[in-house]
């Protein structure tokens, strides 16, 4: 196999787009928030689905993490320039630290405020936090940063992956799909 032709393994491949799909659930229900009239059933879809797929991304980023870990990526072909490899090192190691301290972010905001309800059920998780209603919503807050930040950071990775494939046209983008 030529080192154009070289891929992420399978496992990192599914990874990344399953943990993108994921992301991107739980910002769209995250934005449907108050769209549906308080108080009924409906109401409560936009941030059960939320945390679920929140819950999902925390599930998935250990797992990625190591197998990421055991894997060295594929070369990229022709070589990145050291500046390209600085910036892409830095957004990469941003996402997974947001991977993984956005959902516990998260985690921590509902259960500043009691026990949480696993969505789409009444099934209570009890709290392992004294109830705090000002660091309830301070932890909101800075949850709320950061998910406004990382549209940015986001933004900038998808803009890098295309700039790579029509641009600098290398396999960077081919290595993933
Ligand atoms: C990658 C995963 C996640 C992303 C990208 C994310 C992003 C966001 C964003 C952008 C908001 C602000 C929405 C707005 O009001 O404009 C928000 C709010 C919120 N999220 Fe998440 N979130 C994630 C995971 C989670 C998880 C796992 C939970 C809990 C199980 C959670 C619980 C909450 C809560 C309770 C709020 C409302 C905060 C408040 O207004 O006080 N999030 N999230
Ligand atoms: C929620 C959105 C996304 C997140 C959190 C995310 C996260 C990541 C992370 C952490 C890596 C580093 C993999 C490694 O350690 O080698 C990566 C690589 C990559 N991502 Fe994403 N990604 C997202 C969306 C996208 C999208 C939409 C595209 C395509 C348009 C894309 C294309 C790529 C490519 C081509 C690589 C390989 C980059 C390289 O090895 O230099 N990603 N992504």
């Amino acid at each position: 196999m030529s080192s154009s032709t070289l891929r992420y393994t399978r496992s990192a491949r599914w990874f990344h787009w399953l943990v993108f799909a994921a992301v991107a659930l739980a910002y769209a229900f995250i934005n449907f928030r108050g769209v549906f009239p308080r108080g009924t059933p409906a109401s409560r879809v936009p941030m059960q689905g939320h945390m679920l797929f929140g819950v999902v991304v925390l599930a998935l980023v250990l797992p990625r993490l190591l197998h990421r870990l055991r894997n060295t990526p594929p070369a990229v072909v022709p070589p990145l320039a050291g500046w390209e490899s600085v910036l892409s090192r830095m957004t990469h190691f941003a996402l997974y630290a947001f991977l993984l301290v956005q959902p516990l972010l998260g985690l921590a905001t509902v259960f500043a405020n009691g026990p949480l309800t696993v969505p789409f059920t009444t099934l209570q998780i009890p709290s392992p936090m004294t109830r705090d209603h000002a660091l309830h919503e301070q932890l909101g807050e800075i949850h709320e940063t950061i998910g406004t930040i990382f549209y940015y950071v986001i933004g900038l990775h998808i803009a890098g992956a295309l700039w790579h494939h029509f641009f600098r046209r290398d396999n960077t983008l081919r290595r993933m799909l």
